[in-house]
């Protein structure tokens, strides 16, 4: 049995991606393993979103040159930069044997046939197919679950019809496809009845899921209409979503909260800058004062909503000004966390192109002011939960520590505590004992 070994970079997108391409692999007779250097395939899932990204990737492959020479390892680069170099890639990187792009993940079994099946199948020059699909129906993702797994990912979307000027995402994802509300149904009736009780529904903007495709129906979006769905379907506990746009987070979806009570209580909520005109100047569709309405409206409707966000620090043409209005609404927000990013300019994106570009030095320095204020934002979000008993759906064991395990309440936040591995899987009651701005440590109570 051939081994295949897959490093996936980026969103959580291309983690379920990786997900369904091992499953697809294991169900085509390759076995999968952990060890790069004992394996037959290495498979990069890449990403593009940042160029330190790319790098990474690019590093790993620097790295597999020697053992490709050795074992005639067989390299397979797929994902966003695949995606968006193509065969440039192939160029820089000449033992690379063969890339696909983001829509061509169920061909790579294919592929790979073709390299250890009848000799004469062998191809003699490297492989790119970075072609589009047109549409998501046919397409059905296999899962790989663990052993007592209880949360899952599931695609409901790909692709971005927004072009906000610093993102390379719509070109390395394409335009929005939406799956059909059944077979996404159909998906996640499949995982309840292998234990799973937790999904997040994923989509680069998973909040206008069906726009223009899929009838309004009661004043209901799409997606609204799927979270009511999900929310009479016997066996699942909670759902979440992943990432929204404020601009489409409208009024049905903002009363799904308080009132589905499976909806966990926590909003992604990427804010990018809290200067109107760096938000105008990225094209976000927002002002600073509309998602300060939003927040405000998602918190009369359940007061302890957790919020996480993005930020991007140094976007072209950004002035202390710019950046002291950022700082200022991070601050009054409090979110529960942030990812917070320096500006990384993509070839092939609006932004990339301005004269303002700023400094390397002033975009490290932006950032590490913004994750100091986070610190102390995340830690006092922490602090109101200590003394308080959260109901926690074990993952697994943690990292660090003989017998201890985690898993997160409804609110998002990680929770370590002493178990055992009978608890994977399960909902068990944590008082929480003590925090810091990661993570929340308890004792299970009951
Ligand atoms: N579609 C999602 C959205 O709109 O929020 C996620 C987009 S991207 C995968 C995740 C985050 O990466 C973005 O929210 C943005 O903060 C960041 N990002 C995208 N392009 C970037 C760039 N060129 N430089 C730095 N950060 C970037
Ligand atoms: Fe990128 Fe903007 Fe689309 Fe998100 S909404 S994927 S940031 S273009
Ligand atoms: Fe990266 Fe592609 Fe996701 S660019 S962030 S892996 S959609």
């Amino acid at each position: 049995m051939k081994r295949v070994f897959v490093r996936t970079y980026g969103c959580q997108t291309n983690e379920r991606d990786s997900e369904a391409l091992r499953a697809l692999l294991q169900s085509r007779g390759y076995a999968l393993t952990e060890d790069a250097s004992g394996a037959d395939v290495i498979l990069l899932n890449t990403c593009s979103v940042r160029e330190q990204a790319e790098a990474k990737a690019l590093g790993k492959l620097g790295l597999l040159r020697a053992q490709k020479r050795r074992r005639g390892t067989v390299l397979g680069i797929l994902g966003c930069m695949a995606q968006r170099l193509g065969s440039e890639l192939l160029r820089q990187r000449p033992e690379i044997d063969f890339i696909l792009g983001t829509e061509k993940l169920s061909q790579v079994a294919d592929y790979l046939d073709r390299y250890f099946g009848n000799p004469g199948d062998k191809p003699s020059t490297p492989l790119v197919d970075v072609g589009r699909e047109e549409s998501l129906s046919g397409q059905n993702f296999p899962h790989e679950l663990k052993p007592r797994q209880a949360s899952a990912f599931v695609s409901i979307m790909q692709g971005c019809n927004l072009r906000c000027r610093y993102c390379i995402v719509p070109q390395t994802r394409g335009r929005e496809r939406h799956r059909p509300m059944e077979a996404i149904l159909d998906e996640i009736r499949q995982l309840l009845s292998h234990g799973i009780q937790e999904v997040t529904l994923l989509g680069q903007i998973v909040n206008r899921y069906g726009y223009g495709v899929l009838p309004v129906i009661d004043g209901q979006s799409p997606f609204v209409q799927l979270l009511e769905k999900l929310q009479s379907l016997d066996g699942l506990q909670r759902i979440r979503f992943l990432s929204s746009h404020p601009k489409d987070f409208g009024h049905d979806l903002i009363a799904c909260f308080g009132r589905l009570s499976k909806l966990c209580p926590h909003v992604h909520l990427p804010l990018q800058s809290a200067s109107d005109r760096i938000l105008k100047a990225m094209g976000r569709l927002y002002t600073r004062e509309q998602f300060q309405q939003l927040v405000s409206r998602l918190q009369e409707k359940v007061p302890d909503l957790a919020l996480s966000t993005d930020l991007i620090v140094g976007f072209p043409g950004e002035s202390e000004e710019d950046f002291g209005e950022t700082l200022d609404f991070f601050e009054k927000i409090s979110f529960d966390m942030a990812f917070i990013f320096r500006y990384s300019p993509r070839s092939g994106t609006a932004a990339a192109l301005s004269p303002e570009q700023i400094p390397e030095e002033t975009k490290a320095k932006r950032q590490q002011i913004l994750l100091r204020a986070l610190e102390k934002h995340s830690l006092r979000h922490k602090r109101q939960l200590v003394g308080t008993t959260q109901s926690v759906l074990v993952e697994g064991r943690a990292h660090r520590g003989e017998g201890r395990f985690w898993g997160r309440n409804p609110g998002f936040h990680k929770i370590i505590f002493d178990g055992h591995e009978e608890l994977i899987g399960q909902f068990i009651s944590v008082r929480i004992e003590s925090a810091s701005p990661a993570v929340l440590l308890g004792k299970i109570v009951g």
